[in-house]
């Protein structure tokens, strides 16, 4: 018909005007959300409202979590255009279909980007927002579009990307991401989208080559789906660790300084627990530190300046944003003929710089670079007399690894001329006090005598109050300077736990040496402080590390303890380690931290929980007998127990399940850390060998990356010669070995009821309790599959526990005991 065609261009210009005319524009736009209104999931695990940060005057659509005391935010709408005015901004439902968030001023901020309309919409319990069309089926979903924030259930496909916060206060798209690789096989932390610093190594079919403590059945479950093919999907759940329980609170989350942390949240604490984190130094991330700025690792401030140089911007540096890095002192401008070289050693940087070559020795390659006013300083190799001077600021400076830094090239970096900006200030003062002097002499004096007079009668008040609180203990006070002097200006370092830099330090008048521990940004004030180190204090044992004083000044805590001149039990247990621990040693190691565990648990007046054992906190005194370390510092910094964690050398290996899984944390998850380092301890070596230079080699054998469920399973089946170190060369008594190997696997249940207590481990190692073999535990399915497994869950079947329980891994109520008496078939 005519008619019909004629009118046909008209109905396309109409078609295309709606399509033109911006969504927003139509009234017949649905509000979802205006101003302060909020929409809660339906069991209100998460919110979906506009928040703000730390006061500022952007305001964000975003995810959170309604429960929780501290706002969390997983998902973030509008991160690229924030709205100014929270009353008047909306989330709508378009008349074409789509979600958008509308400001009053600036109109449609964000919008989603489906294809199909979507008619309406539902806010789902894990956390995600799904905009549906007419069938029901999905068109577009929040979790599609992550921002950060890893949730379970979420599926991560190649097209997905989770990209960091610009900073902690900052939702803007920050630098570093998380994405499936390109070859859809593992995953890859990635800088700016183009260069990826770490990734998790290929998938075996269970569990990432880089990441084998993924394989223990906590309360995850991992499911990749098509790997190594576009069409691959990854994606995880968490399995309600008691029976009608919710599921844990958990999450992934790549932070704005390019870590991949995963946290539960612990109702105990109503804190954030993280767990696992990646790369396990945050150095590794790439251009952390920004230009000319040097990681050193410290877990608390990762980025320095070198000497000569400071922030480029003090503000953002002081937020954890260290992205600017340094600049000179003096500005980039000053007088620069007449610099200097610093010598900062055999430093390496991120990417590739411009550099110019040359065949001179160390002199006259510096005189070149301070003829070259683009010259920010050079490598000299003295042997080589290679000159490599940098025309480029070099980014994220840190220490060479042992493997990459054998060349000798050295590193000299241009810095102002030391004094040059002191010498003005010196001048200043000089004038200042020559001009004041003359005036006021008689006031300072006074002011002085005056100043001296309030400090004498401050002195004498403090040390008052220490004489009275600490007569009984035998706690020395020290003062600051006292232990600044003791260490030499904290000049020799020992080493760095999660609590602090560790420093050998000698008193005046004493023989031995002692060990002082700086606490890093301390939790509690200084009654709190003293009222722990009290409790502390009064806590010995021979197998035990004494405390021996301390010092609480301004914002100063240090703690005082004798020191252990063979260092820690974990220098031992690397098969490059120079000396190694005869049988008897490992046996006298083991019994002495146990008894001094089972001292904390059961032997002082108030149970402590050590919460983090592990062969770092087992130090040898010179007799190399085991004295326990750091025990009730988690009490000490507060309650904050993913400090602690966050040590843990970044693994989930050594932490009991209990713990992750937010259950009450007791006595018994230091039995299963326990038996982990038994475990290292006999097999001399660490239990997870995850080195980032090691990843990509072929490893077909999984005890050489994880090492307890095969041991587990070899102590069961009665091969306990086969996890014994090598290097004894079958020096051992075969039957403390086979003691200490069934009681390490009797520590690692996942039931807590199962583990022995501490008291008990002691006797099970004397030998004055019998132990029996152990039921497998659950991390043992990790590696089982099939015939070798069936041979354990027979024996133990014969032994009268059903084979639906071992199954799961948990044994039956009935093997409770069965460690104190044989139990009869
Ligand atoms: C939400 O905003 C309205 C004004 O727009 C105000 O009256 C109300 O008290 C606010 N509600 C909350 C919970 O802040
Ligand atoms: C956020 O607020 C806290 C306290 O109100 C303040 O100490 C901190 O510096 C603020 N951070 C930023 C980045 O504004
Ligand atoms: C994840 O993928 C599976 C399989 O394709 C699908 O059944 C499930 O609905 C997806 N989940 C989400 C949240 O998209
Ligand atoms: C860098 O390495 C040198 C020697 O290898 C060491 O003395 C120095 O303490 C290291 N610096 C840092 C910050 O780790
Ligand atoms: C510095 O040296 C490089 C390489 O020799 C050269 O290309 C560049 O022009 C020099 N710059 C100046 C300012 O001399
Ligand atoms: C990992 O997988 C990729 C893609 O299949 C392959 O090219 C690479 O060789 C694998 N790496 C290792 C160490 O097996």
């Amino acid at each position: 018909m005519p008619c019909t065609t004629s009118y046909l261009p008209l109905l396309l210009l109409l078609l295309l005007l709606i399509f033109l005319v911006p969504p927003s524009e139509t009234a017949q736009n649905k509000v979802i959300i205006k101003g302060n209104q909020t929409i809660l999931s339906f069991k209100s695990i998460f919110r979906l409202g506009f928040f703000s940060n730390n006061g500022s005057s952007n305001w964000y659509l975003g995810i959170s979590y309604a429960s929780l005391p501290t706002p969390t935010h997983v998902w973030v709408a509008n991160r690229i255009r924030p709205v100014s005015d929270p009353v008047s901004s909306t989330l709508e439902l378009t008349s074409t279909g789509h979600l958008i968030v509308r400001d009053s001023v600036y109109g449609v901020v964000w919008q989603t980007d489906n294809n199909e309309p979507g008619t309406h919409f539902r806010f789902s319990e894990t956390g995600n927002l799904i905009l549906i069309k007419d069938d029901g089926s999905p068109v577009w979903q929040s979790f599609d579009n992550p921002t950060d924030t890893w949730l379970p259930g979420m599926n991560v496909t190649g097209r997905t990307t989770m990209t960091s916060w610009r900073t902690l206060f900052d939702p803007s798209p920050g630098f570093y991401s998380l994405r499936l690789s390109p070859s859809f096989n593992e995953f890859q932390l990635v800088y700016k989208g183009t260069t990826p610093y770490w990734s998790t190594g290929n998938w075996t079919g269970e569990a990432f080559v880089g990441v084998p403590e993924m394989t223990v059945p906590y309360i995850y479950r991992f499911h990749f789906v098509n790997p190594y093919t576009p069409s691959a999907f990854f994606w995880y759940i968490v399995a309600p660790s008691k029976a009608n329980s919710e599921p844990m609170l958990t999450r992934f989350m790549v932070d704005a300084n390019g870590l991949l942390r995963q946290y539960t949240w612990e109702p105990q604490t109503q804190s954030w627990n993280m767990f696992w984190v990646q790369p396990d130094t945050p150095c590794s991330v790439y251009s952390l530190c920004g230009q000319l700025g040097f990681c050193s690792g410290e877990s608390l401030k990762p980025c320095a300046c070198l000497r000569g140089f400071r922030p480029r911007n003090d503000a953002a540096w002081r937020s954890d944003d260290f992205s600017d890095g340094c600049r000179r002192d003096n500005g980039d401008s000053g007088e620069k003929s007449d610099d200097t070289f610093e010598a900062v050693g055999d430093l390496r940087y991120d990417g590739d710089i411009k550099m110019s070559r040359l065949q001179v020795s160390k002199s006259s390659c510096g005189k070149t670079c301070l003829g070259n006013s683009s010259c920010v300083g050079f490598y000299h190799n003295e042997k080589s007399n290679l000159c490599k001077m940098l025309l480029e600021p070099p980014v994220n400076l840190k220490n060479s690894s042992s493997l990459t830094g054998v060349n000798g090239d050295l590193l000299y970096i241009r810095a102002p001329r030391k004094g040059s900006s002191k010498g003005d200030i010196s001048k200043t003062i000089i004038i200042l006090c020559s001009v004041v002097g003359s005036i006021s002499v008689l006031g300072f004096t006074l002011l002085v005598s005056l100043i001296l007079l309030k400090r004498n009668r401050k002195k004498k008040k403090t040390r008052k109050e220490d004489e009275d609180g600490f007569a009984v203990l035998n706690l020395k006070v020290f003062s600051f300077k006292e232990l600044h002097v003791a260490t030499s200006g904290f000049s020799e370092k020992v080493g760095h736990g999660g609590f602090g830099a560790v420093f050998k330090g000698s008193l005046p008048g004493a023989s031995t040496f002692v060990a002082v521990k700086r606490l890093e940004r301390p939790g509690s004030g200084e009654s709190e402080f003293r009222a722990e180190v009290c409790t502390i204090g009064n806590i010995q044992h021979v197998n035990l590390v004494r405390l021996r004083g301390f010092c609480s000044e301004n914002l100063h805590r240090l703690l005082v303890y004798d020191y252990m001149p063979q260092g820690s039990l974990s220098s031992y247990l690397s098969k490059t380690s120079p000396m190694l621990l005869s049988w008897e040693t490992r046996f006298r190691i083991a019994l002495g931290t146990a008894k001094g565990i089972a001292y904390l648990h059961e032997g002082c007046r108030d149970c402590i929980i050590h919460c983090d054992i592990k062969p770092e906190n087992i130090l040898l005194d010179c007799d190399y007998n085991a004295k326990v370390s750091d025990f009730g510092l988690a009490k000490l910094l507060g309650r904050d127990f993913s400090r602690v964690l966050a040590t843990m050398r970044g693994t989930w290996g050594y932490v009991a399940p209990e713990w992750i899984s937010g259950l009450p944390i007791t006595t018994k998850a230091d039995v299963y850390s326990f038996g982990m380092t038994l475990l290292e301890l006999i097999g001399g070596r660490r239990n997870v060998i995850v080195n980032s230079d090691t990843v990509g080699e072929k490893e077909t054998e999984p005890e050489k990356w994880f090492f307890p469920p095969w041991a587990a399973r070899e102590i069961i089946q009665g091969n306990v010669d086969s996890v014994v170190d090598s290097r004894l060369n079958g020096e051992y008594n075969t039957e403390e070995v086979t003691r200490m190997a069934t009681v390490a696997v009797w520590c690692i249940q996942d039931n807590e009821e199962i583990r022995p207590a501490m008291g008990t481990v002691v006797k099970m190692l004397e030998g004055v309790v019998e132990v029996t073999v152990p039921p497998p535990p659950k991390l043992i399915q990790a590696l089982v599959s099939g015939d070798s497994y069936r041979g354990v869950s027979g024996t133990s079947c014969s032994e009268g526990h059903g084979c639906s329980d071992l199954n799961t891994g948990l044994s039956s109520p009935g093997s409770r005991s069965s460690f104190g008496k044989p139990s009869s078939p």
